[in-house]
């Protein structure tokens, strides 16, 4: 069992890789050759899962680059930033803390805008705040006028466009992208953990460790401090602490109030060293002042938009052992915060990280895997869209508290006699059909969603966060382990995933949307046909094909449907509706 889904996992990588090497849609990239970005990327391979929405790139077209930190800018007002360009014209203003200005104490608020140096705005909405900096972010666009010309100079916030750009501000310095970056960190008892996009290959190439240091930049002083890098696999990358001591501060970083820029340092031989650009920042490790009891299950997942199906998700999660949910969130604007507010208020028990870089969902996982070492034991990833179960609570009338369903399922593979125990659980999934559901039903995907593809289709899983190997390498929802540890699938009469993948057209559709725009510039184009992420029979248009409310329905499958119903049954009678109708 193990063999195969080792082998499983290796095939994947094989795929992607292979799909990478003849595609001829763009230059090879190579660990010796790195490509500096330009905007212009295109997909040509992407790893089979449950679900899944990501892809390779690769550069297309260089621009003349050079390397630098950031330095950021200030309009009048006192409000600094830093600016990103995002994909698809998308500009993320990172404010620095040291503003001044009291518009920034007024967050959330609205009236601002980009304004650039050719005088040109867009209005500028809030967005978040970054995990490590605590940092607010905003989002513009960038106008279509100042999409000609490089190079793309960043803008200042500002609320209002009367006196044009300030002549003081003017910048020198083009916009960061966002393919090329170091964007985030997260300090460890033991070390320090960069995130970093633009230098290993996803599922390629890794720069050996021997070829980085970490530097750790005072801003106020310039004094810098490198550090060894001890592993470099996919946009993560792992490094000592620096000694404190050099900055001027205490050991442990007491009085340390200024802020230490983090990048990498590439040497490579025979070339010359450069940094990567870099909005990450430094914070020494700081142990809890209270150790809390650990969840024995958590989940993960990253979102976007899903207000409207958390809630059923997070209450029948609830009721089959989750005790805790961490929600990644990429820079939704439904009502995704009030949900949460609401149901965290209920006595559920939700965190969310804002997560806003593009085509960074491993990262985001190996992060999970940082943040929630100290709260949970295992750790479930699974999108809002899936919900697992195990055929045996068929017959179960309501789930004690006693009798934790999912944990139980844990504890069951634990027993079984193998010496090598048990790091990973995945669980197949079954990919449901619109189940001739033309609208989104009110009483939830688990009552309006009950037929099936036939066969199954790829797999979720469970991770025991103490298991996963120090690379954190992960193909999305899958972790390589360290060597004690093994995985094991378990079969579809232990447990199964219901994926309601096809959902009724008007959901699917905006679905669709994103999905492919995540692999092409332009969504319709017709690349990447026999992507497992495409809809069989699809094709490339989001115009609803004849006869959907039919499709992929092959077998009629209700255990889920009998199931939440009886469970959720009180909630039911009470409101003659679903507990988790809003
Ligand atoms: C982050 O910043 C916001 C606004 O400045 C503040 O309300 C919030 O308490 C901060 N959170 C943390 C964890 O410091
Ligand atoms: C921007 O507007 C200001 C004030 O109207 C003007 O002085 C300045 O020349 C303008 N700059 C550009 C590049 O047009
Ligand atoms: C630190 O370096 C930046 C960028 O090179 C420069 O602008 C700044 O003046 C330097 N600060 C000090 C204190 O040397
Ligand atoms: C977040 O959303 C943006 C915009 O749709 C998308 O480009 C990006 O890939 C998403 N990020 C992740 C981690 O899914």
């Amino acid at each position: 069992m193990l063999r195969k889904v080792s082998s499983a996992f290796l095939f994947l990588f094989l795929f992607a890789s292979l799909s990478l090497y003849f595609s001829s849609s763009g230059p090879a990239y190579t660990s010796t050759e790195i490509r500096l970005p330009s905007a212009n990327l295109i997909a040509i391979s992407n790893i089979p899962e449950c679900s899944s929405s990501y892809s390779s790139f690769a550069i297309k077209e260089d621009v003349n680059y050079h390397t630098r930190l950031v330095a950021s800018i200030q309009d009048s007002s006192g409000v600094k930033s830093v600016s990103v360009l995002l994909p698809d014209w998308e500009v993320l203003l990172i404010v620095s803390p040291e503003s001044t200005s009291p518009l920034t104490t007024s967050l959330s608020g609205n009236g601002f805008l980009c304004l650039y140096p050719n005088n040109e705005t867009s209005p500028a909405r809030f967005s978040g705040f970054l995990p490590s900096t605590n940092q607010t972010t905003f989002k513009c666009g960038l106008p279509k006028r100042n999409r000609r010309r490089l190079p793309f100079f960043p803008p200042i916030l500002s609320r209002s466009a009367e006196k044009g750009f300030p002549v003081l501000s003017r910048p020198s310095e083009p916009m960061l992208r966002w393919t090329s970056l170091a964007y985030e960190s997260f300090s460890t008892e033991n070390d320090v953990v960069l995130f970093v996009k633009g230098l290993n290959h996803r599922q390629g190439i890794n720069l050996p460790p021997e070829e980085l240091a970490c530097v750790f930049i005072d801003e106020t002083s310039n004094n810098t401090v490198r550090t060894a890098v001890t592993t470099s696999i996919q946009e993560v990358f792992r490094c000592q602490h620096p000694d404190l001591t050099s900055f001027g501060y205490g050991r442990e970083g007491n009085g340390l109030n200024k802020r230490i820029k983090l990048s990498l340092e590439i040497h490579q031989q025979g070339k010359s060293s450069f940094t990567m650009p870099s909005v990450a920042y430094y914070s020494p490790w700081r142990k809890l002042e209270t150790e809390r009891p650990k969840s024995l299950l958590c989940a993960s997942t990253m979102v976007f938009d899903v207000a409207k199906f958390l809630r059923e998700w997070v209450m029948y999660h609830s009721k089959i052992g989750v005790e805790k949910f961490v929600i990644y969130d990429n820079d939704s604007d439904d009502d995704l915060m009030k949900v949460i507010k609401e149901l965290n208020q209920e006595g559920y028990n939700i965190e969310t990280v804002f997560w806003i870089w593009p085509k960074t969902q491993e990262a985001g996982f190996s992060h999970a895997t940082l943040y929630a070492k100290d709260s949970c034991t295992w750790m479930m990833y699974l999108d809002v869209d899936e919900f697992v179960f195990a055929p045996s609570w068929v017959n179960s009338l309501q789930p004690s508290a006693d009798d934790p369903m999912l944990k139980s399922l844990l504890q069951k593979t634990q027993r079984w006699s193998n010496p090598r125990p048990i790091g990973q659980v995945s669980i197949r999934c079954n990919e449901f059909g619109p189940s001739n559901q033309k609208t989104h039903p009110l009483e939830g995907v688990t009552q309006g969603y009950t037929c099936r593809r036939k066969e199954d289709n790829r797999h979720k899983s469970i991770v025991l966060l103490d298991a996963i190997d120090h690379s954190l390498l992960n193909a999305i929802h899958h972790f390589k382990l360290k060597e004690k540890y093994r995985t094991k699938l378990v079969s579809l009469e232990v447990a199964v995933v219901n994926h309601y993948k096809y959902q009724a057209w008007s959901e699917f559709k905006v679905k669709f949307r994103r999905r492919v725009s995540a692999y092409v510039v332009d969504w319709t184009q017709g690349l990447n046909p026999l992507s497992k992420d495409r809809a069989p029979g699809l094709g490339f248009e989001a115009v609803e094909p004849a006869g959907w409310e039919h499709k992929f329905c092959e077998v009629r499958d209700d255990r889920l449907k009998l199931l939440t119903q009886r469970w959720f049954e009180k909630e039911t009678m009470a409101g003659s509706r679903k507990a988790w109708k809003i």
